[in-house]
């Protein structure tokens, strides 16, 4: 089923499901931070374009199945227009990396 108009608001939503129905969640984790089997995305949008991560999808490698064969066209850039907008530095305070200054004390 096609939305009449592909809006980014709605992608980035159709980009959130697909990343859970397709299993993406298995190894890089329900919130995109990793688990053993694949890397934390929850900074990929700093790191790679909208093409890189087409890419990564289409192929996979390393470990990454590839989705090409089992994905649209549409879905994989639903998923990499997704992808794109994580961009957190530090969801999780897993550890401190060099914060930038900033009056954060309590
Ligand atoms: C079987 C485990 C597995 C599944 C399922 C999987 N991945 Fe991956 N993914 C990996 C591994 C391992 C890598 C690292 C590959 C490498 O180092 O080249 C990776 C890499 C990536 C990267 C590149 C990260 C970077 O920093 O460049 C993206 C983007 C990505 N996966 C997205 C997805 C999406 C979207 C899905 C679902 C459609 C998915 N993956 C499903 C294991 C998986």
């Amino acid at each position: 089923m096609r939305q009449m108009h592909a809006v980014s608001s709605s992608d980035n939503v159709t980009g959130a499901v697909l990343y859970v129905e397709r299993g993406c969640v298995h190894c890089h984790g329900p919130d995109g931070s990793g688990s053993g089997r694949g890397p934390d995305l929850s900074d990929v949008g700093r790191h790679r374009s909208k093409a890189q991560l087409e890419r990564q999808i289409r192929e996979g490698g390393k470990g990454m199945p590839r989705f090409g064969d089992t994905l649209q066209t549409d879905a994989i850039e639903s998923l990499a227009e997704w992808l794109t907008t994580k961009r957190h530095p530090e969801t999780r305070p897993r550890r401190s990396r060099s914060r930038p200054k900033s009056a954060e004390e309590y």
